[in-house]
């Protein structure tokens, strides 16, 4: 797994923005806002182009765009944050949706929504999720994905934890991880440490769909 830790100046004030306990909801939506889109930024530089010739008011220039625009797929709740974001920067891209719920016991995830084009072989996809805990949400999502096909899957994450980055290399698929910052630990609920907290609770309030 090819792993890029952005590390831009602007992009780690956002982080740290997104740790500070004293970020308000309104406050962290606005700083996951702008890091989703320097991760999207980043995690699309090597995005296939095509050329065409492009009137200016005074001549022509040779333009650009993008060839095949990839497919955002959010894991519901907390990756709804990313969503706006990635749309900012890739106007052109679908958007595809999978819900997950972690069990607060076990930690496993609990799916209850898939909503996916059933064909996603050639398609770029951008896995986006706010948090890599465990890696079990994410590992059930690009089994949900590989299962349509999919074969050129980016996971742009906010918070990775070693553990987790470990259970998605172990999968064997061949997968980029655009992340800003891979934690050590996991704490006894598996919450990552130092991490950001709840990232649903902190973006949205606290969850009361019980699954
Ligand atoms: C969070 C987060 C990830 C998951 C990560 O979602 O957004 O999807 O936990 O944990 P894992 O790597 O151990 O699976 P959560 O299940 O809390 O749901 P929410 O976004 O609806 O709050
Ligand atoms: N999900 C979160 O939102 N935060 C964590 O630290 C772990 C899982």
């Amino acid at each position: 797994m090819e792993i890029t830790i952005i590390d831009h100046p602007l992009a780690q004030a956002r982080l740290t923005r997104l740790r500070d306990e004293r970020t308000n909801n309104s406050g962290f939506r606005a700083a996951l806002s702008d890091l989703g889109a320097m991760l999207v930024y980043e995690a699309s530089r090597d995005l296939e182009v095509e050329t065409y010739e492009c009137t200016t008011p005074v001549g022509t220039a040779e333009g650009s765009r993008l060839k095949n625009p990839p497919i955002i797929v959010p894991v519901i709740r907390a990756g709804l944050g990313l969503v706006d974001p990635a749309l900012s920067m890739i106007p052109d891209a679908q958007v595809g949706f999978i819900g997950l719920a972690r069990d607060e016991e076990t930690h496993e995830p609990v799916p209850y929504l898939e909503a996916l084009p059933d064909d996603l072989s050639g398609q770029p996809v951008y896995l986006v999720d706010p948090m890599l805990a465990t890696g079990g949400s994410l590992v059930h999502a690009i089994e949900l994905l590989t299962a349509r096909g999919a074969d050129d899957i980016t996971v742009i994450c906010v918070v990775s934890a070693q553990p987790g980055v470990d259970r998605l290399a172990e999968m064997g698929v061949p997968l980029r991880l655009i992340t800003a910052a891979v934690d050590p630990a996991l704490n006894e609920d598996a919450y990552i440490v130092p991490g950001l907290g709840d990232a649903g609770d902190r973006l949205y309030g606290p969850r009361n769909i019980h699954l």
